[in-house]
């Protein structure tokens, strides 16, 4: 859904960041993708939070962490990028910039939102998430428009029951995306500290310059955070990456 969506804006002759951005805005919009935007699973409080970030060909940035009660996560890093002069604003914070560009507040947490948690607090009395088990997943999208310009987005609502105000990878550039519009671009998923402790996507892309394959970059980068990660077997994650020259890995 969130290509098909990409896919209608590059072929009307859209630009690569909006296609990247309104791409994954369906998945955000979608209650039924229980791990990015309405109807996730909430944090171990009770609430969903959401992380997102968006890199544009010029290599200008936006990301919003820990946001509440906002449908959009990837609109208001876009906003932070387009309008501010910073490129990650957190928390309340955010979520008063997203309310001062005119987003409206939006109940995030659904019934079967509180059912997961309920069931959650009962099997794991030790309070700690489990990879894999908990469905965790993120979206990430790479769009390459025709002119030839590169752009990515990435949002999530991050690992299920995590701790409040708990970040992953996503918000992160060089972690959870990246874009380098003479090189190419990556985005990641899964536990989102793993790929942190190897800067993800920064290291796909730099394997990429280096003249990797985008498939070899992505191999070599989950090699690396195989190495940073002693419990890697307890955990997953994965990237995906495209070239300039339109090959994908
Ligand atoms: N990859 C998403 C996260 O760990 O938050």
């Amino acid at each position: 859904m969130a290509n098909a969506k990409a896919w209608e804006i590059l072929n009307a002759g859209g630009t690569a960041l909006d296609a990247a951005e309104q791409g994954v805005m369906v998945t955000e919009a979608d209650p039924e993708v229980h791990t990015v935007g309405i109807g996730s699973y909430p944090d171990r409080d009770g609430i969903v939070t959401l992380d997102a970030c968006i890199m544009a060909p010029n290599g200008d940035c936006g990301s919003v962490a820990a946001v509440q009660d906002i449908l959009h996560p990837v609109s208001v890093a876009r906003m932070v990028m387009e309008r501010t002069p910073h490129v990650m604003i957190v928390g309340q914070g955010a979520k008063n910039f997203a309310l001062s560009q005119g987003m409206k507040e939006t109940e995030l947490l659904t019934d079967w939102g509180r059912e997961q948690l309920a069931a959650w607090k009962t099997r794991n009395p030790d309070y700690r998430p489990k990879i894999n088990v908990e469905n965790h997943d993120t979206i990430g999208l790479l769009t390459l428009d025709k002119n030839g310009d590169l752009a990515g987005a990435c949002t999530t609502s991050g690992a299920s029951f995590k701790y409040h105000g708990r970040v992953g990878d996503s918000p992160l550039i060089g972690s959870g995306l990246y874009v380098d519009n003479e090189i190419g671009g990556a985005t990641a998923t899964g536990w989102g500290e793993a790929v942190i402790r190897a800067c993800g996507c920064f290291l796909v892309v730099e394997f990429m310059r280096q003249g990797h394959s985008p498939t070899d970059a992505c191999r070599l980068a989950v090699e690396r955070v195989i190495s940073k990660n002693p419990d890697w077997k307890d955990n997953q994650c994965g990237f995906i990456a495209m070239n300039r020259h339109r090959e994908t890995g």
